[in-house]
């Protein structure tokens, strides 16, 4: 498995490990309901984020079928604004997902689409992955508009097909193969040119 440098960085961002002073940033924004509402956890007490990033400040490589959580901050001010989820599911078959949470106080600048274009690079020119996929329930109307604007497909909208806090849970798949990928230039969204 390739060794991964940081920061990893796009036109805005730097992505990179995520630390143990991290945990403060990040309560500010799990700890509401907005950002828990469609994620299998309910808002989180800074204890609760602590117990989190303590697991997280060791995935910084992957070997295999492992997993990356990283931070997300602002190259102009080293301020965190979100935190990423990046995992190969099937070391073999050369699949991995992605996960995005961000703090609301930056929604809608496409900080998140710009983080997210550079784990779909991650997964295809870093780690040779021949698909990447995310899920989102399907009334996460930012979420998935953040997947089709990397150019990931909807695959697949499982209907009432498990209890979510409380209610019926539907579920979009959205993915992108790596020819696909390739096919659209990698979609440069928000991206260093
Ligand atoms: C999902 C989530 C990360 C999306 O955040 P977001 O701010 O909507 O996404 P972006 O940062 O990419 O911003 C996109 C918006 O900025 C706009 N935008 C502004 N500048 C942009 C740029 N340079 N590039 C792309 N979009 C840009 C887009 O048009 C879009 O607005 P629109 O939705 O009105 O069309 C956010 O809602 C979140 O953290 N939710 C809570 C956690 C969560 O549910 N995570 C997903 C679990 S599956």
């Amino acid at each position: 498995m390739p060794e991964l440098t940081y920061p990893i960085e796009t036109e805005r961002l730097f992505l990179r490990p995520i630390e143990l002073a991290d945990a403060s940033p990040i309560h500010a924004y799990h700890s509401l309901e907005a950002v828990a509402k469609y994620q299998f956890w309910d808002p989180r007490t800074l204890d609760d984020v602590m117990v989190e990033v303590q697991k997280w400040v060791a995935s910084k490589q992957i070997d295999g079928e492992g997993e990356l959580a990283l931070a997300v901050a602002l190259k102009t001010s080293g301020e965190l604004i979100g935190d990423l989820f990046f995992k190969i599911t099937d070391a073999a078959a050369r699949q991995g997902t992605i996960g995005f949470s961000f703090n609301p106080m930056v929604q809608g600048q496409g900080y998140a689409t710009e983080a997210a274009h550079a784990l779909l690079e991650l997964g295809f020119d870093t780690f040779g992955l021949h698909r990447v996929f995310a899920r989102c329930d399907a009334r996460n109307t930012a979420s998935w508009r953040v997947m089709e604007r990397l150019g990931m497909r909807r695959e697949a909208h499982f209907r009432e097909h498990a209890v979510f806090k409380g209610g019926w849970d539907e579920e979009f798949y959205y993915a992108v193969l790596e020819r696909e990928w390739r096919r659209q230039g990698g979609r440069k969204i928000g991206r260093k040119a």
